[in-house]
């Protein structure tokens, strides 16, 4: 969709006599934005990699509901908690180019892939079918000087027969939440957008939240379909926060490592958080 409405609007279209570079280069993401270039430019990226790395650091705290009976309050046990920078090259050749500066970042902590919601990391835009190169290197949590709140509110079983989850979240300017419904069950419903979910590839679904300096708390719901039977619990629910800016975006271990970049890469970063839950 980005690439056609890109082709759309451009004015090389109108005038390509003016442009002799020979090819362009194309990089959608997903619709949101694209990059474009002659292919002789993109050939020298190409070499130049590390041009655009995306790191964020993630405090990624994973719980899950132990006695799936429960579902029903949020006081689940915290079955694995851990921390690390994570790493997106936007380059094929991946880090290849960038070890030999940083040998700490090498093949030995590529990022495992956990049984959750893309993979368990705090995508900011549901890409991970583009990106599928990612590193892991643990470290202390970043010096958060506030913490996202994502609750259960209430449950409702609903005369459809549906089941509807009211949350409650406060947190920074922008969030985005990752929802995985258990087979059998099914998304039916949402409070966001027309109603109607959409998954992403890969069947997960994805929601992109962002609001202004001051705001009230978020709330909204999802009903599930399906079975009778909760024993496993219906869906595991996953909310990531972003600090974009402000003294949160940064952490010693972040900014210790940006620094030995070398000074032909263009790295971006910020700091997220990663809390998963199991109803
Ligand atoms: C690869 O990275 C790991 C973890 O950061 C590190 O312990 C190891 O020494 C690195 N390997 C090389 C060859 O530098």
């Amino acid at each position: 969709m980005g690439v056609l409405k890109y082709l759309a609007s451009s004015h090389l279209l109108a005038d390509s006599s003016e442009y002799r570079h020979g090819n362009l280069v194309f990089f959608d993401m997903s619709g949101f934005f694209v990059l474009s270039y002659p292919a002789r430019i993109g050939t020298i990226v190409n070499y130049i990699i590390g041009t655009v790395a995306l790191f964020y650091l993630s405090k990624n705290t994973i719980k899950y509901k132990r006695a799936a009976r429960t579902f029903h309050n949020l006081n689940g046990e915290v079955v694995k908690t851990d921390s690390g920078i994570w790493i997106n090259a936007f380059d094929y050749s991946g880090l290849f180019h960038v070890t030999p500066h940083i040998p700490e970042l090498n093949d030995t902590v590529r990022a495992p892939c956990e049984d959750a919601p893309f993979c368990g990391y705090p995508w900011f835009f549901p890409v991970h079918f583009l990106l599928r190169k990612n590193w892991y290197l643990p470290t202390p949590p970043p010096p958060l000087s506030e913490n996202m709140v994502f609750k259960l509110a209430s449950r409702e079983e609903m005369p459809w027969g549906a089941t509807r989850l009211n949350f409650e979240v406060k947190g920074p300017s922008h969030m985005t939440v990752y929802v995985r419904p258990h087979d059998p069950f099914v998304l039916s419903s949402w409070s966001l957008g027309d109603g109607i979910p959409v998954p992403s590839n890969g069947g997960d679904y994805f929601v992109y939240y962002s609001h202004g300096l001051q705001a009230p708390v978020w709330k909204f719901w999802i009903e599930l379909k399906g079975s009778d039977d909760y024993s496993d619990g219906m869906v595991t629910v996953a909310v990531a926060s972003h600090y974009f800016f402000g003294s949160n975006q940064h952490s010693p271990q972040l900014d210790a490592l940006l620094h030995k970049f070398p000074d032909w890469s263009f790295p971006s970063s910020w700091v997220s958080t990663y809390d998963l839950f199991v109803y």
